[in-house]
């Protein structure tokens, strides 16, 4: 089990699902945590429980304001790693999309996600270290039904993790993190049976392994991944067709 004394570690989105099972991992493996989101109120629930003494950063990826101040919280101590999970979903069909919806999807887990980079990105700079790992999704391999226009922008997150690695400054290790079905919140929203999901927990502390170990990607459950990593390789005809079965 990867030790993270004394490291400080900023949970983006740590007020459900993975980014709370993280910091409940995080918490007893002794690091210290900066934890965000915007429901300051189940942050300080989550706070309550954890053994440790971490801080609230409140904050909403879709202001820059709000990402601006965040930052300077927690950049008052060196952060040696930034796992960024906040994200936005809503199943829906293409045909029958809510627009508003889509605009708040589309704002939070993509605009959100470059406007908080740019922004934290000084930080980085001037300690001349740290870790960031930006969560995309198996969903962003391959288009899925009724999982747009999140997919799209697990896609995208994909590939502006790809090109942030060739980026930056190689003393800024970057990171991928992929996971397949976690039991968490958000997926509480699908109708239909996910395959091969996983809890939060087990989540987290795949995560936790990755972000010690030297792959660029960190994804999980492997027998999932690596199904879905080989669909990517077959011609259309034969990917749709299994995924049609799959789900
Ligand atoms: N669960 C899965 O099966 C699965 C699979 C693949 C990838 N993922 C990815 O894993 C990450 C965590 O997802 P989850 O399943 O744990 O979902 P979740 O329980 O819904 O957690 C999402 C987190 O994002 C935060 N958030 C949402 N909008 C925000 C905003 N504008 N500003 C700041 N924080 C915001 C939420 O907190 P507030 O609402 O309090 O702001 C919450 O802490 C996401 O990136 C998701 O896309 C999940």
């Amino acid at each position: 089990m990867a030790s993270y004394q004394n490291e400080r570690v900023w949970i983006v989105g740590a007020s459900s699902g993975i980014g709370a099972a993280l910091a409940q991992e995080l918490d007893s493996r002794g690091a210290n945590l900066v934890l965000s989101a915007r429901s300051v109120d189940k942050l300080e629930a989550l706070q309550s429980e954890l053994k440790g003494s971490h801080e609230i950063s409140p904050l909403d990826i879709t202001k820059e304001e709000s990402i601006a101040v965040a930052s300077i919280s927690a950049f008052k101590s060196p952060v040696d790693r930034i796992v960024f999970l906040a994200a936005a979903y809503e199943p829906m069909w293409l045909k029958s999309s809510d627009l508003d919806t889509v605009q708040k999807i589309i704002n939070t887990n993509l605009f959100g996600m470059v406007a908080f980079i740019k922004l934290i990105f000084p930080f980085l700079e001037e300690q001349g270290k740290g870790q960031i790992a930006l969560c995309g999704s198996v969903a962003g391999y391959i288009g899925l039904p009724k999982g747009q226009p999140y997919s799209a922008t697990k896609a995208a997150t994909q590939s502006i993790a790809e090109s942030l690695k060739l980026e930056v400054p190689s003393f800024i290790d970057v990171r991928l993190i992929s996971p397949g079905f976690v039991k968490t919140p958000m997926t509480d929203k699908n109708d239909f049976t996910m395959p091969m999901v996983i809890e939060p927990k087990q989540a987290a502390v795949a995560i936790l392994d990755g972000l010690k170990g030297k792959s660029f990607e960190i994804h999980f459950p492997k027998k999932f991944t690596f199904i879905l990593k080989l669909l990517r390789l077959l011609p259309y005809w034969l990917s749709f067709k299994f995924i049609k079965r799959l789900l």
